[in-house]
């Protein structure tokens, strides 16, 4: 059992419940290499999927998670819905938990959605991701991922390069690698960085090779291009030249260190084509665990007796 009841970030989480997700996500990583991949964890119960946002890896990977443990996903998306009539989330939410459901997988533009769920609804809430916030499943499948391919987190070195100050992806890294005892360096224009490196324990640099010299993770971060005419970097093509790891940046990397990104990625921009297919890069490594982390949060959280 977890000592969490819903899972609306990474930060505050104890040691013990981060180690005891990646465990029984683990397990079920091997269920889900087997032949039967199918458990019975959340025979029964009905878990809505409520996005607010687009996505592809997460909504996905959340109701293949659901199928997997045999429960009931029913999906929600904005568009379609009764939101366009004016309907507030409020409303919307008491609805649904209006037909009985257990679980809420939420992901929303705004920070502080997930939380302000648990104040109304009863049902199980698991972030899926909120506004700048924090999205948890995401850096634990990225932890996950670093578990399984470097075989230790304590003491591991971790870059995250891109636009730190707007990435949910990062924060919740911060949280869970810091809990877990791993280094993490951030690296970007000056305008991503945080001004307080020092209250996230956290190493901050705009030099891009002082950030991978001694990684053995490097994740990139996609730059968000709705922000280019916001004068927070300067052109795509700076962007690209200084923090995009291309294939001469790469040499500079740790012979075994890995290359990873949480996608959408942006090909050519902070990360060149050469490198995201290349035998270092774990991107679709990283997708393959998020089905494992989901399926581990749903039953841990979803049922008492979860495995
Ligand atoms: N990494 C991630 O959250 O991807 P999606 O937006 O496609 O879900």
């Amino acid at each position: 059992m977890l000592k969490i009841q819903h899972l609306l970030g990474l930060k505050g989480v104890c040691k013990e419940d981060i180690i005891k997700i990646l465990d029984t996500a683990d397990n079920y990583y091997e269920i889900l290499n087997s032949e039967n991949k199918i458990t019975d964890s959340l025979k029964g119960k009905t878990v809505v999927n409520l996005f607010y946002e687009n996505s592809t890896r997460t909504r996905i990977s959340f109701e293949l998670a659901q199928k997997r443990l045999s429960a009931n996903p029913l999906n929600f998306s904005v568009s379609g819905s009764s939101v366009s009539k004016g309907e507030t989330l409020k409303d919307t939410v008491q609805n649904i938990e209006a037909m009985n459901i257990d679980m809420i997988v939420v992901r929303h533009s705004a920070s502080g959605v997930p939380e302000f769920l648990t104040k109304f609804s009863k049902a199980t809430i698991i972030n899926a991701g909120d506004g700048f916030n924090e999205h948890p499943t995401q850096a634990l499948l990225d932890i996950m991922t670093i578990r399984q391919k470097l075989g230790r987190l304590e003491g591991v070195n971790v870059a995250i390069i891109g636009d730190i100050l707007h990435s949910r992806v990062a924060r919740s890294n911060v949280w869970g690698m810091k809990t877990l005892g791993m280094n993490v360096i951030l690296c970007g224009p000056s305008t991503f960085l945080p001004q307080h490196p020092e209250l996230l324990g956290v190493k901050t640099t705009t030099d891009v090779n002082e950030a991978i010299e001694n990684a053995d993770a490097v994740m990139l971060l996609r730059l968000q291009l709705e922000r280019q005419d916001t004068g927070l970097f300067p052109s795509v093509r700076e962007y690209r030249q200084l923090f995009g790891l291309d294939v001469e940046k790469m040499k500079k990397m740790k012979e075994n260190a890995i290359i990873m990104h949480p996608g959408p990625i942006n090909r050519s921009v902070e990360i060149a084509s050469e490198v995201a297919d290349c035998g270092r890069s774990v991107i679709l490594d990283q997708v393959t665990c998020g089905v494992a982390t989901r399926m581990a949060v749903l039953s841990l959280l979803g049922n008492k007796e979860g495995k």
